[in-house]
């Protein structure tokens, strides 16, 4: 008896979505390393976790799809930009790289809408809000590397930036989760 519960469109979709989170968390590893290198301690370790959440995501896809009885399938994981020149490119890259993965969340959501399957569509609504927080996050790198003074920010200020990302939280405060009293 066929026992899954996913079209065949949507289980390539989610399978090539695990595949394209394992596909970031090495990006953002290979960032990691280069800032690193470049002695930016705090800024690898966070950019390291980031790599680290990314594979989470993609071990929640593959759950799914197995769960759903799909079977995913691993493929060959491309090769992560090149270094960045700055950290104003590396920040920037990882912004991008949030935005695009936030396109191809959306696709799964389509896809799920027009085959109207709500399972799938439920799932999916983990990174919707998932995606907000990563932009978010992106966006608040950006915004501090402006503040410490850009690509002309002193050792000094450089400085602080890599020791406050060192201990910053991996999740950023969301827009919905904002009262009166906790803006
Ligand atoms: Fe798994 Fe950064 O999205």
């Amino acid at each position: 008896m066929n026992t899954k519960r996913l079209s065949d469109t949507m289980e390539k979709a989610l399978s090539d979505q695990m595949n394209k989170e394992i596909a970031a968390s090495h990006t953002f590893l290979s960032y990691g390393i280069w800032a690193d290198d470049k002695g930016y301690k705090g800024i690898a370790n966070f950019l390291y976790r980031h790599a680290q959440e990314e594979r989470n995501h993609s071990i929640k896809f593959m759950e799914y799809v197995l769960n759903r009885g799909g079977k995913p399938k691993v493929n060959a994981i491309p090769a992560p930009p090149k270094d960045p020149e700055s950290l104003t490119e590396c920040f920037d890259g990882v912004f991008k790289h949030e935005v695009d993965n936030t396109t191809s969340i959306y696709k799964i959501v389509d896809l799920s809408f027009e085959e109207k399957d709500w399972a799938t569509w439920n799932f999916m609504q983990w990174f919707v809000q998932e995606q907000i927080e990563e932009e978010t996050l992106a966006m608040n790198l950006i915004d501090d590397l402006k503040i410490a003074g850009g690509d002309r920010a002193t050792d000094e200020s450089l400085f602080t930036l890599d020791k406050t990302l060192e201990k910053a939280k991996d999740d950023a405060p969301l827009a919905q989760e904002a009262t009166g009293a906790n803006p």
